[in-house]
């Protein structure tokens, strides 16, 4: 076979080969970015399912718009306005998962041979879709305030890049979060380098204690010329269920308009059935009740881990506590090898991803990412208890 050379780009991550192991009996698994299924609320998708199947059979099993079902745009938009942004139902279309928003963006904007500018550590899926598109990628640091906007500037002043992709709030893997300062500095480099900034933000709802600030979307009102140069993701899929495959971009018109072009000769639109089950569910005012249940849990998790980390692992591994999201950012001091240890860690029946496929270039080897959504109190301490054993 003579696949194309585009192909040449991308390989299998290391992480999908790790994945192959989990299937082992009495594993603990802090690897993947799953939330957990326990927490679904699998009450409220009934009735959601149950209600469009019986009072709108025929739209909700044919063909759709491709920009997405109608009550799904408004309650879209209605989300996003509670959030603080002004969008119109016609001003984003709904997405299979925001993992095909951003591969469309990727498929709209990049050319091979463009500068892309990623967090360093980004998601990984980013990662391999824009360099699926011949994207040379740049990585830009991030500390514990987000990507570092001083950097930053001089990247996108040196490397004239195609477009910035930032996961501001509660980053996978980083768990950081941009500081509002940061957001309006960022909105003011895109405006000022007319640079396309992309904003993927399925994780600002899983905030701990306090609210994280707005997202880029919602202040761009207060940068000048900002809006013109955003695009933002986002997605049901942390929030009520990624099975649905349910996400959302929402950019200015003619990026919408060739993104929704592309979409046409993609996969046509988003399951009708899905997109219908989520406006429906929108309007059963659950997810407010469900995001508190699925915020205290993760919160509580995210310290049994910290206290479990502390009391086993001692200096031997460093992080900072994420303030919401579902993943801790990590660092084996002593400067050796993260996938050395998640090697002798799958021994011990625990698993975790090592950090270095989550750059771009340039990767920490001594990182690791460790999810404590997906694992309940119990797993947590076992799961925590075996990985400082395998040291
Ligand atoms: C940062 C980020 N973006 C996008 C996605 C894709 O999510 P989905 O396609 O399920 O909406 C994920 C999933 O893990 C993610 O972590």
């Amino acid at each position: 076979m003579q696949f194309a050379p585009r192909l040449q780009n991308v390989e299998t991550s290391a992480i999908r080969e790790l994945f192959k192991l989990l299937g082992r009996p009495g594993i603990i698994s802090f690897a993947g970015g799953f939330p957990d299924p326990a927490l679904f609320d699998v009450e409220g998708i009934r009735t959601a399912s149950e209600w469009v199947l019986r009072h709108s059979p025929g739209p909700v099993l044919q063909y759709g718009a491709t920009e997405g079902y109608p009550p799904l745009r408004e309650g879209i938009a209605r989300f996003m306005q509670a959030k603080g942004a002004t969008v119109a139902a016609d001003g984003l279309i709904v997405t299979t998962g925001s993992q095909q928003a951003l591969d469309l963006i990727g498929k709209t904007m990049i050319s091979p041979g463009d500068k892309v500018i990623v967090e360093a550590p980004t998601f990984l899926a980013t990662i391999q879709c824009f360099r699926l598109y011949g994207a040379q990628l740049i990585g830009a640091p991030v500390d514990a305030d987000g990507v570092r906007v001083d950097v930053l500037e001089k990247l996108i002043l040196e490397h004239r890049p195609k477009l910035v992709y930032l996961i501001p709030t509660f980053g996978n893997p980083s768990g950081a979060t941009l500081s509002l300062e940061r957001r309006l500095r960022v909105l003011e480099l895109a405006a000022r380098t007319q640079t396309l900034v992309v904003e993927d933000d399925p994780y600002g709802e899983l905030y701990f204690g306090a609210p994280p600030p707005p997202s880029l979307l919602a202040l761009s009102g207060q940068v000048d010329a900002s809006r013109e140069w955003l695009a933002h993701c986002g997605s049901f899929s942390k929030i009520l269920s990624p099975g649905l495959r349910v996400g959302w971009l929402i950019a200015g018109p003619e990026l919408l308009a060739m993104a929704t072009m592309c979409k046409q000769f993609s996969d046509a639109h988003t399951s009708n059935l899905s997109q219908a089950i989520a406006a429906h569910y929108l309007t059963l005012n659950r997810l407010d009740a469900t995001l508190a249940v699925v915020r205290s849990t993760y919160a509580r998790r995210a310290l049994v881990m910290a206290e479990c980390l502390r009391a086993t692992a001692g200096e031997a591994i460093s992080f900072e506590q994420p303030q919401g999201g579902m993943f801790f950012w990590a660092r084996l001091t002593d400067g050796s090898d993260a996938s050395a240890f998640a090697k002798r860690a799958i021994d011990k029946l625990v698993a975790f991803v090592p950090g270095a496929p989550f750059f771009a270039s340039d990767p920490d080897l001594c990182a690791l990412r460790l999810s404590f959504a997906t694992a309940d109190e119990a797993k947590i301490r076992d799961g925590i208890a075996r990985l400082a054993s395998a040291l």
